[in-house]
């Protein structure tokens, strides 16, 4: 579980990237099909819509971090479509980079090792539950 620390830290700065929310998202995208090009065809949906969608799920998960049951139900169900889609547990690792590599850019200075390992345990967290749900636990 995260400590009420590291969930406000996650807040605080996600609050900072609403602004430039659409632009981090289609940075994501980016650059993740750069150095994972391999990931493209998965992809049918035009970025800014795919973009949008996922900073809008980001937003969910990240206001109900302290919520945790809300969050496995809405987790579990993300991770059932990803099956469809085609994400395996090793795409998490690249997803999971690609977006501090994002974040990191949009903070700026308000990027330091504080955010970056609450980040870090925030996208562990989630990614750990979509990939135990993915696996029909
Ligand atoms: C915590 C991690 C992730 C989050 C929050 C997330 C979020 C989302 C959201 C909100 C959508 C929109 C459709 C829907 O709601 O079902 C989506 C679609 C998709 N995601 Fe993810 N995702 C994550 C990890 C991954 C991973 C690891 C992959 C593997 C490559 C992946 C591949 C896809 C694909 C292929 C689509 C469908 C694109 C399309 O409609 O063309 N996602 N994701």
């Amino acid at each position: 579980m995260l400590s009420e620390k590291e969930i406000t830290l996650v807040r605080n700065t996600w609050d900072l990237i609403a602004p430039v929310s659409q632009e981090m998202g289609i940075q994501f995208y980016e650059h993740l099909f750069e150095t994972s090009p391999e990931l493209k065809p998965l992809f049918k949906t035009n970025p800014k819509d795919q973009a949008m969608k996922l900073m809008f799920m980001l937003s969910y998960f990240v206001h109900r971090l302290d919520k945790e049951n809300d969050l496995r139900d809405e987790i579990k169900k993300l991770a059932q479509r990803h099956s469809g889609y085609g994400a395996k547990p090793e795409h998490y690792k690249l997803i999971g980079d690609t977006l501090l590599w994002s974040l990191q850019k949009n903070l700026g200075k308000q990027w330091n090792k504080e955010t970056e390992s609450a980040w870090k345990n925030t996208y562990r967290f989630i990614s750990g539950l979509m990939i135990e749900a993915q696996n029909g636990k």
